[in-house]
């Protein structure tokens, strides 16, 4: 049995803490959560103990903590596992390279195994590992991201990230058209530019997270498309980041290395 606990108890933390206690062989002994009362929180009909101090974390003694908060929290969550002899599966978004950098470091000379990834969707990061043998093959592509209208930022951290591996894969920069004219005064309907890559938002009510990256060529296009429906679309992933950290003896960075797309 591998004993997790839950670091963040917002909506990701909730549906994987319903995923863990569905599993046989894994164990949730307790969540953490630095913005809630201590207490307990009820998950699939059980009582989990709820703590918002760090000190949980050697209280409870897990093998595995799995983090879905927010950057400020998990800064110093990460320091504090490791001194627990804990190993860390992080999916809080926003974590600079500095972050990640320091976290690689100090999971590595303890000689523990964790993994970070900024999107655990199975078909987000095939779609990106797609897109990066095309992009040195196609001389022009546009990236068109569609999210619900709740989103405030725009264009979506999976777009831009994909817009830049898609730049480094080729090594150069994208032939991009520009309009000669704009019939919308004060707007560029081209979108925005990133390595000659355009990046088209949508925003709108019954939209989840989508992308599509439309490749040209000589006549001929590539599209490449991928659909979230829900959150559940990232637990199965998170899982089997959960069941490896045990075996791994350093950080992995990125899905993508985990399932081996990536040996870098
Ligand atoms: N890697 C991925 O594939 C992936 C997928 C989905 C969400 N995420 C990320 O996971 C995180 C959580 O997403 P969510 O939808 O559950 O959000 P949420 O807002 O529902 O939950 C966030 C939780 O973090 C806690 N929190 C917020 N600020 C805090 C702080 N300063 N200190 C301590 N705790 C704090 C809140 O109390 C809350 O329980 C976000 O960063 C989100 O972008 C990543």
């Amino acid at each position: 049995m591998t004993r997790i606990v839950m670091s963040g108890a917002g909506n990701m933390g909730r549906q994987i803490m319903a995923a863990v206690e569905a599993a046989d062989d894994l164990e949730l002994v307790g969540a953490l959560d630095g913005l809630s009362g201590a207490g307990s929180v009820e998950i699939a009909g059980r009582q989990i103990p709820l703590g918002n101090s760090l000190d949980s974390l050697r209280e409870w003694s897990p093998d595995v903590v799995i983090d879905f908060s927010n950057a400020e929290w998990t800064v110093r969550l990460i320091p504090a596992a490791v001194e627990a002899g804990v190993r860390p599966v992080i999916g809080t978004s926003g974590l600079s390279d500095e972050v990640i950098a320091d976290a690689e470091r100090r999971v590595n000379e303890a000689g523990l195994g964790g993994v970070i990834a900024a999107n655990f969707a199975l078909g987000a990061v095939l779609m990106m590992h797609l897109a990066n043998v095309a992009a040195p093959l196609f001389d022009s592509v546009e990236i068109i991201e569609q999210h619900h209208d709740g989103k405030v930022d725009a264009p979506s951290g999976t777009a831009v990230a994909t817009a830049q591996s898609m730049r480094a894969a080729r090594g150069q920069d994208f032939t991009r058209r520009e309009a000669e004219r704009h019939n919308v005064e004060g707007f560029d309907s081209r979108g925005a530019e990133l390595g000659g890559a355009s990046l088209h938002s949508v925003r709108l009510p019954g939209l989840v997270a989508h992308q599509v990256i439309v490749f040209g060529g000589n006549d001929e296009t590539l599209t490449i498309r991928h659909d979230s429906m829900s959150r559940a679309s990232f637990i199965p992933e998170i899982l089997r980041a959960v069941r490896a950290a045990p075996e791994l003896d350093r950080l992995v960075i990125g899905l993508d290395r985990l399932l081996g797309l990536r040996t870098d």
